[in-house]
């Protein structure tokens, strides 16, 4: 995978398809402590233990019978490449939390890339899913809650096809504005 926002697709793919009915995306940038900090937290059905343990430990298995994918080990292994790691948190029933270092300044950390495509990917493809978006770079913050959005425009009286579209536009100019100030 070229960049870190379609490794968080993935795993916030996970999470929809978990049954998380609100996923939140968390990216902290500090410069200072030369760290980039990812968090997707959701409320879907939780990770299984044996499932949990071949996820973090996939390529010491020895089993070759288990069904587990590789978008949690290639995040793991990513991470692991740039002097971080990946932190699974998960409880059956309440759901899931990854966190994800990498040292900021690293020369194999991938770039963040289309991010805010990611976030509208989701949104899209899952109408019923709450996202909520956060994203500090040092003491600057960007955030974005598609539950209290779709609130304003509802009351607005826009359609669900429109608000992707205002969505589309609405963030990408804002985000667009806080990467680059
Ligand atoms: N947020 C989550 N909630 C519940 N289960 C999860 C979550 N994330 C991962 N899992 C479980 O861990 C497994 C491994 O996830 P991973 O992303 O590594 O692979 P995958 O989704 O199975 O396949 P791939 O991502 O390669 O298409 C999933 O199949 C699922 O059973
Ligand atoms: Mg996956």
């Amino acid at each position: 995978m070229d960049d870190l926002a379609l490794h968080i697709l993935d795993i916030a793919e996970n999470s929809i398809n978990a049954g998380a009915k609100n996923v939140t995306i968390n990216i902290i940038e500090d410069t200072k402590e030369d760290l980039l900090m990812i968090e997707i937290i959701d409320d879907g059905k939780g990770i299984e233990k044996e499932i949990l343990e071949a996820v973090t430990n996939p390529f010491v298995t020895s089993r070759t019978t288990r069904k587990v994918g590789l978008g949690l080990p290639l995040l793991k292994l990513a991470a692991e490449n740039c002097e971080g790691g990946l932190e699974i948190k998960s409880e059956k029933g309440k759901g899931t939390q990854i966190k994800v270092k990498f040292k900021h300044s690293h020369i194999d950390r991938q770039p963040l890339g289309d991010v805010m495509g990611t976030i509208l990917a989701l949104l899209a493809n899952e109408h019923n899913i709450n996202v909520n978006f956060f994203h500090r770079k040092d003491e600057r913050t960007f955030e974005f809650d598609s539950k209290e959005f779709k609130s304003i425009l509802e009351n607005l009286a826009l359609e669900e096809n429109s608000l992707i579209t205002v969505a589309n536009k609405y963030l990408k100019e804002n985000y667009n504005n806080f990467k680059t100030n």
